[in-house]
């Protein structure tokens, strides 16, 4: 036994010795040790000669020589395999690859959906409606008949083929549209792209995005109104941010007010941001005008309710300090690229 010992031990010795570079070698190592008449075919042929009680013990060792050589035989195998793949076309595989940039998402975007949240947690739906859009749920619907003075504050797109339809200039028509098919409570914000004949100009664009909110019930005041846009504008812009209201105008509210807060880039002290003033003016809001709420079938002695609407450009140009609005629509990388780290 101990001689058969010896030689599984040779030839062990003799197969982790056998050079191997090419795969003639390959194959030639293949016959001597594995093929038909090699020598671990050989080595197994002496089992006959083994006494019957030590077979087990035996066949164990044999086998464990067998898997060996073959373990041997494979790994030469993919080693000589590998090297003629890094050599054949000069091309290192295992390199990294070239990373593809995965983009991410639109400040407007961002911003839209840090706003839109914050009310849904107040318990907002989300409405939406269309950009091309009638006179009447733009404007007539919002108490603002045809001849209405208050049509200029909003330089309007007809769509030229049939000017009774329009670009919308605000968000408000799908207040109309809620207003037209839902019954009390409502309790909506309406974000939305929005269109505007203005010169473009880093203050200016032709359209930009809005989102108007409605809350009508039994019972609504400004006073709910200030205490949902407090709450908003903490959560948007922290607790140290300061709030105000002015008195305004807009022919779908009364009362209206606008609502400012204190400057984010200088703190309120004053400068170029804020003209000096130590305020900016962030939304429109108000007291639904009894008169909306008739147009749209909704009982004003019973009802009332409070809107706002809110430019979410200017939001995010406050937000992030960006100078020029055109920067939104140019699509340029590297000014997108510099939001792709927030979700
Ligand atoms: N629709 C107004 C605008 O576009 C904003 C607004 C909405 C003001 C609701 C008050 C109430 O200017």
């Amino acid at each position: 036994m101990e001689q058969l010992q010896q030689q599984i031990h040779n030839l062990k010795q003799e197969v982790t010795n056998y050079p191997v570079t090419n795969a003639e070698q390959l194959e030639a190592f293949r016959i001597q040790f594995l093929g038909t008449k090699g020598q671990v075919k050989a080595l197994m042929g002496e089992m006959k000669n083994v006494p019957a009680e030590l077979r087990k013990e035996v066949g164990q060792w044999l086998n464990e020589c067998k898997i060996f050589v073959e373990q041997h035989f494979e790994t030469l195998k993919s080693s000589l395999q590998s090297t003629a793949e890094e050599t054949t076309d000069g091309i290192d595989y295992s390199l990294p690859g070239t990373p593809q940039p995965i983009g991410g998402r639109h400040p407007i975007s961002l911003v839209r959906n840090q706003i839109v949240n914050i009310f849904k947690r107040l318990g907002f739906a989300v409405a939406e409606g269309p950009e091309i859009e009638d006179d009447w749920h733009n404007f007539g619907a919002m108490n603002l008949p045809e001849d209405h003075p208050a049509r200029d504050m909003q330089d309007t797109f007809y769509i030229s083929q049939n000017p009774a339809w329009l670009l919308r200039t605000h968000t408000s028509n799908v207040q109309a549209r809620v207003m037209e098919n839902q019954k009390p409570p409502i309790r909506v914000v309406c974000p939305g792209r929005v269109y505007r004949n203005e010169t473009i100009s880093a203050r200016a664009h032709c359209f930009f995005h809005q989102i108007e909110g409605l809350y009508i019930d039994e019972h609504v005041s400004f006073a709910d109104l200030k205490q949902t846009l407090y709450f908003f504008v903490k959560e948007l812009f922290g607790n140290d941010v300061k709030v105000r209201f002015r008195p305004s105008y807009f022919p779908f509210t009364e009362v209206s007010a606008e609502m400012d807060i204190s400057c984010l880039i200088c703190g309120g002290k004053g400068c170029n941001v804020c003209k000096h003033s130590g305020w900016v003016e962030i939304l429109g809001c108000g007291m639904v005008h009894p008169k909306v709420l008739d147009n749209m079938g909704i009982d004003s002695n019973k009802y009332t309710g409070f809107a706002f609407g809110m430019g979410v450009e200017r939001i995010t140009m406050l937000k992030y300090q960006i100078k020029d609005l055109r920067l939104f629509s140019e699509n340029d990388v590297r000014f997108l690229q510099q939001f792709h780290t927030v979700v």
